[in-house]
Formats: structure tokens, C-alpha cells, sequence
């Protein structure tokens, strides 16, 4: 007679057989190539090797790897699941643009919504276009032109640079300066935390509660039993109250504003949450915040860091610095006190450091792969056959991941030299072709593109045409040549960006 443990050891190990069955084998095939899995249930050995090269800085290395050994399109198991990764663009455009509606966010950002509540980015559906109707506003062409805002925040980059010394490590600088300038940009608050002299204790506190919210996102998809031994769910919602609290205080101030008709008249362009207001005319704080915090955790760091590996691809690369300032010389008058003539219009003019930004995008991004989850059986336009070109079936619960990185370095598209840095690639014309073709995605595509992609990339070329015009060269002071990757939720440069800023 066996003992209740025993029998629902037994029946849990009976439940997980059937579930590996019904998930594995059950698909039609054809199939697209498995990695060689030696625990084929949890797919342990992938997960282990996957975080094994991360730790390393090695991450994007080890995927296209696996892209090279295996195909573009293999599928490996996490906890029973069937994952499906690719590196084809037309699987790409099929999930994002063709077939966007059998593919969601929901399910995998699900452990977020205690914080974030419901919006851009943690829903679907019609949840999702509602929210995404609403950021308009901040993305329209008289808002992306305002370049004067995010000079503020840069001026002060520079006097801190100045008090360095210029030796500095520039990512930590570029990250404290986006915070401040989406804090500004969304909330009208100016905290000023580059200069270390923010006397807004609650933006501090704001900040610091947003990283441990995060913290706690990640923690949340550990098993419980783990949770609870770390101690991890006693203190569980104290870091989200304390973060919504900072975006109610500011909701509040908006919805004061918006009855008593105050015009904002400190910053260059309306705060998005006084646009929010006014455009929704709803006065549910809850809503409002959500709205809020769903946009200012993608914004966050997502441009300090893009702005952080354009410069350390410069510091590596002085010709191409020397021709970025030359051209921006030629089209501004030459001196740091051309800063009135960089207009939106002249930064699009700047052809050279334009290609200079999306060659470094085509690279290294902050964002190297997408999730997806399937949400109703689908057949990719590619994975199966010999070469991978086949349609390959996708059921109802797996999911898909996209890596960008690996497609922006495919020398089928991009040629032999496709994992080296140079900008000149942009000038020629079978380049545009490429980017037509979904072989070129930063900021992904389809209807959930990023919106801040033209905003971001004008004020990119704006500050690197600003640098061109402040320093003669910037010098790479780093020992490591080559980038070493440190992942998050996004990546970022594990040595940061170590250079000497020459006058
Ligand atoms: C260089 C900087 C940036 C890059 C490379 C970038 C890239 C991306 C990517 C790849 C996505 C798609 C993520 C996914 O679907 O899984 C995304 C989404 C998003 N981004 Fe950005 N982003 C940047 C800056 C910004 C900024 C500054 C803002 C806001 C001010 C912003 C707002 C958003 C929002 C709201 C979404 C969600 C869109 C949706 O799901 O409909 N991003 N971004």
C-alpha cells in the first residue's frame, strides 16, 4: 500500500508525462529543428546554458550560435512549454504585422499588472489600442521637433562633464540624464538627479521604488516555495505603493491644473500627464495612473542606453568620429555656440550621423529579442523543411521569441562584414531595401512599434551632432575593446563607457 506522499508524487509525475505529451509530441508536424536538449521536460540544460552565457556578457553570442548550428527557426522546452526562437525577418513580419492579432504581450506580463495596472504595455486587445490611441499626443510631430526640452537636461550633462574632468564613464551620466528628461517629459517635474542635487526627496524614493518593483516583477515568477524561503512575499507590494504614490501625487496636481484652466508654462511643451487629462477627461486617478506608469517604464532606460553604445562605438572608432564633425561643422558653423541651428529639420539633414545612430542600432540595441505569446493556432511562413524555409505550424499556448539582433546581423541580408561597425552601409542603397524588409527593427514593427522611435532617433543624432561640437575626440579608455553584454530587462554595457573627452 503506497502512502498519500508517494501517490501524489506519482500522480504529479503521471500529470507532467501527459502534460510534455500533449505539448511536444502533439503538434502537427512538420516540425522546425529541436536543440539537442539533454532534459527534454523542463529544458533545464538550455535555461542553464543560456544564463551561463549571459553571465558571461555572451548572451547575443550564444543565440546566434544556436541560429548558425541549428537554423533560423528552432524551438527548444522551458517548464514543459514549446518556445519557438527565430531570426526570420518574414516570421518576424508575420507575428508583428500580418497575423499581430494571434500573437500577445498578456499572458507573459501578467506578474507586472499588480504594479503597472493595465496599459500599453501590459495589455492586449482592445485594452491595448485604447491605450495606445492615447499616447498620440506625446509622439506628434510638434512634440518630437521640441528639441529644447531635452537640451535642458543635456546642458546639465555637460557641466557635469566639465566638473570630471572628461575622464569619465559616460553610461552611468546618459542614464541619470533620460531618467530626469522622461521624468520631465511625462510627469513636468523637473528632479534633476544628474547633478546629484535633487532636493526632491520623492523622486528619489520614486526611482528607487521603481527598481525594486522590477526586482519584484522577476521574483514573482520564482516558484512560491522559493519566494517564501527568500522571504520575498513579506514586503511584497510596499515598493509598487510607494511608485504609484509618486504618479498619484502627480495625477492629482494635473487634475487640479486642468479645473482651475492653469496653462504649464515652465516647460517647452505640455506634460503628457496634463495632455492625458485633458484629452480623456477623466478624473479615475487609477486609470490615469496606470496610463502613466505603463509608459514610463519602457521610456526609462531604453535611450540612456542607446545613446551609451553610439558613443562607445565612437570612442572606438575615431575616423568615423572625425567625419561625424565634419559634417556637422559643415551644416552648423562649427562652434559649440551653433546650438540654435540644430533644429529637428537640420538634425534629419545630418545623413552621416544619422547612419552612424542606425548602424549602432543594427548592432547592439537595448532591446536584442522580443516575446510573443501564440493565442490562437498559427502557421509561420518559415521554419520547417531541410533549409527552414517550410511553413511551420504553431499551437494555441506556445510562445515565440523574436531576436532582432540576430536578424540586424545576418550576412545573408547585411553581408560578410555584417558584424562590423561601419555606418558607411547605410549610404549605399541596397541598405533602404534592407530596412523595407524587416531586417532592420530596433524599435520592432507592426502596430506595437515603439512610439518613441522618431522622437528618439532625432534627438540621438541631436546629441551626437552636440558632442561633435563640444569635444575634438573622444578617446576609449577602456582595457576591454569589445562589448561585454550586462542584461536585465534590457541590455546594457557591462564596463559602461569609459572614455576621455578631448576639447
Ligand atoms: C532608443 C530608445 C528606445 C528603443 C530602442 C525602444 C525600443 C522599443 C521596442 C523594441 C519596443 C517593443 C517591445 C515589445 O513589443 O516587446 C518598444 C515599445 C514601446 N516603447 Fe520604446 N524604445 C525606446 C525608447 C522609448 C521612449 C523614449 C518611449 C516613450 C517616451 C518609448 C515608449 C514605448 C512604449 C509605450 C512601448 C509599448 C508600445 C506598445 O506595446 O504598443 N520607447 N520600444
Amino acid at each position: 500500500m503506497l502512502d498519500p506522499f508517494t501517490c501524489a508524487a506519482l500522480a504529479a509525475i503521471i500529470l507532467l508525462g501527459l502534460l510534455y505529451i500533449s505539448t511536444w509530441h502533439r503538434s502537427a508536424p512538420p516540425r522546425c529543428p529541436r536543440y539537442p536538449h539533454t532534459d527534454p521536460i523542463f529544458g533545464s540544460d538550455f535555461q542553464k546554458k543560456t544564463q551561463a552565457a549571459t553571465a558571461q556578457g555572451q548572451r547575443q553570442a550564444w543565440f546566434r550560435a544556436n541560429f548558425h548550428s541549428l537554423g533560423r527557426t528552432f524551438e527548444v522546452k522551458q517548464w514543459g512549454k514549446r518556445i519557438i526562437h527565430t531570426c526570420d525577418p518574414a516570421n518576424a513580419q508575420f507575428i508583428l504585422y500580418t497575423q499581430f492579432e494571434r500573437f500577445g504581450l498578456g499572458p507573459s506580463r501578467r506578474p507586472s499588472r499588480p504594479w503597472l495596472g493595465e496599459g500599453i504595455f501590459t495589455m492586449d486587445g482592445e485594452v491595448w489600442r485604447k491605450a495606445r490611441e492615447l499616447v498620440k499626443p506625446i509622439f506628434l510631430k510638434e512634440q518630437i521637433a521640441d528639441l529644447a526640452r531635452l537640451e535642458r537636461h543635456l546642458a546639465r550633462l555637460f557641466g557635469e562633464l566639465d566638473k570630471a574632468g572628461h575622464v569619465v564613464d559616460l553610461q552611468p551620466l546618459f542614464l541619470r540624464m533620460y531618467l530626469d528628461y522622461s521624468i520631465d517629459l511625462l510627469f513636468g517635474d523637473d528632479v534633476n538627479t544628474i547633478s546629484g542635487e535633487s532636493a526632491k526627496i520623492d523622486a528619489d524614493v520614486f526611482i528607487d521604488a521603481c527598481d525594486q518593483s522590477l526586482l519584484q516583477v522577476v521574483r514573482s515568477q520564482t516558484p512560491w516555495p522559493l519566494r517564501w524561503y527568500y522571504g520575498w512575499t513579506k514586503t511584497w507590494n510596499q515598493p509598487f505603493h510607494l511608485s504609484q504614490a509618486f504618479v498619484d501625487r502627480h495625477v492629482d496636481t494635473a487634475l487640479q491644473t486642468a479645473q482651475n484652466k492653469v496653462p504649464n508654462t515652465e516647460t517647452s511643451s505640455p506634460a503628457f500627464i496634463d495632455q492625458l487629462v485633458q484629452h480623456t477627461r477623466s478624473p479615475d486617478r487609477l486609470y490615469l495612473r496606470n496610463q502613466m506608469l505603463n509608459i514610463f517604464f519602457p521610456a526609462r532606460d531604453a535611450a540612456g542606453i542607446a545613446i551609451s553604445l553610439i558613443i562607445f562605438f565612437l570612442a572606438r572608432n575615431p575616423a568615423v568620429y572625425t567625419r561625424v564633425r565634419t559634417e556637422v561643422q559643415q551644416h552648423t558653423g562649427g562652434s559649440s555656440k551653433s546650438v540654435d541651428t540644430l533644429t529637428y529639420n537640420a538634425v534629419k539633414r545630418l545623413t552621416y550621423t544619422n547612419a552612424v545612430v542606425n548602424e549602432t542600432l543594427r548592432l547592439y540595441g537595448p532591446t536584442g529579442h522580443m516575446h510573443r505569446d501564440v493565442l490562437a493556432d498559427t502557421t509561420l511562413p518559415h521554419g520547417s523543411g531541410a533549409d527552414g524555409s517550410q511553413p511551420l505550424f504553431v499551437r494555441k499556448g506556445s510562445a515565440v521569441v523574436i531576436h532582432m539582433h540576430a536578424i540586424q546581423r545576418d550576412a545573408a541580408a547585411w553581408g560578410s562584414d555584417a558584424n562590423v561597425f561601419r555606418p558607411e552601409r547605410w549610404l549605399e542603397a541596397s541598405t533602404a531595401a534592407q530596412r523595407r524588409a524587416w531586417e532592420y527593427l530596433p524599435f520592432s514593427g507592426g502596430p506595437r512599434v515603439c512610439p518613441g522611435q522618431a522622437m528618439m532617433l532625432a534627438q540621438l543624432v541631436y546629441i551626437v551632432a552636440r558632442f561633435a561640437l563640444t569635444y575634438s575626440e573622444i578617446r576609449n579608455v577602456d582595457v576591454e575593446e569589445e562589448l561585454v553584454e550586462e542584461h536585465r530587462i534590457l541590455m546594457k554595457i557591462r564596463n559602461g563607457v569609459q572614455v576621455r573627452l578631448v576639447e
